[in-house]
């Protein structure tokens, strides 16, 4: 969503997502005018000969590109306020998740504005960072939202034992970037199978050893404190 500027090509993305089977779609709101500074990466440009347009292009001989206007082709939304959700419900019966909040008042207000789902994350670090790590933001989104809809995080999760640690405080999942590209950088498919496979591998060995033998189990009082408590078992429903 976060890649398409103008309402009329979002309309046809998302019509495009639910005539996929898509349920739910995505919406990247901590990237909605211009992402960090990129230093390193400016640096290194005077260097790289490769062809950014491979994987970047706008052009239309991109397939997943065709049928959009590109005369109306823009990358960011910086004008972009709550009544977005409305918006893209009026278009698709998918779910609307919010994805890169970190904050309980922004939680409330995605509630607030028919969100069916929130993704607590800051881009991996690209979209906002040096600030707070998701996981450090969670309790207090989880919070705010107080049961009403799932609360996803990502951000940093590399073993069972980080989806353990999301899970006791109150995350309904957690997602994964960089983890599954390597795995496919190494090994195509079977490699982000592997990555899955040693994730639910570790979380399962982490509950073993925890007395947690069902989801439902896995409490704050697993992990160590961070100022906020979940009562034990409701999966962040409510905090103390
Ligand atoms: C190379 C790269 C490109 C990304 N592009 C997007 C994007 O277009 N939209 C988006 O919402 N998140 C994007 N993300 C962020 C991921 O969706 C996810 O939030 C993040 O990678 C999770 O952190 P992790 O990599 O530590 O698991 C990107 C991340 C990476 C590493």
């Amino acid at each position: 969503m976060d890649a398409i500027g103008t309402w009329e090509n979002s309309e046809i993305m998302l019509r495009r997502a639910e005539a996929a089977g898509c349920t739910a779609v995505a919406l990247t709101i901590d990237l909605p005018a211009i992402a960090r500074n990129t230093e390193t990466q400016t640096i290194m440009t005077r260097e790289d000969e490769r062809d950014c347009e491979v994987c970047h292009s706008v052009m239309p001989r991109k397939p997943a590109l065709q049928g959009l206007n590109f005369s109306k082709m823009g990358t960011f939304n910086p004008a972009m306020t709550w009544d977005v959700i409305g918006k893209i419900k009026e278009v698709t019966n998918m779910k609307v998740l919010i994805k890169g909040l970190e904050v309980d008042s922004d939680a409330t207000l995605a509630v607030q504005h028919g969100a069916d789902g929130i993704i607590v994350s800051n881009h991996g670090g690209r979209a906002t960072d040096t600030g707070r790590g998701s996981i450090e933001c969670l309790p207090e989104v989880i919070a705010a939202v107080n049961g009403q809809i799932p609360v996803i995080v990502d951000g940093g999760i590399r073993r069972g034992t980080d989806v353990f640690k999301a899970l006791a405080l109150g995350a309904s999942a957690v997602g994964i970037g960089r983890p599954y590209v390597w795995g496919l950088g190494a090994f195509g498919q079977a490699g982000v199978e592997r990555v899955l496979d040693m994730l639910n591998r570790e979380l399962i060995i982490t509950m073993t050893g925890s007395g947690t033998p069902a989801i439902a189990d896995i409490g704050s009082s697993s992990v160590l404190d961070v100022g906020h408590r979940v009562p034990h078992g409701t999966l962040g429903r409510e905090i103390l």
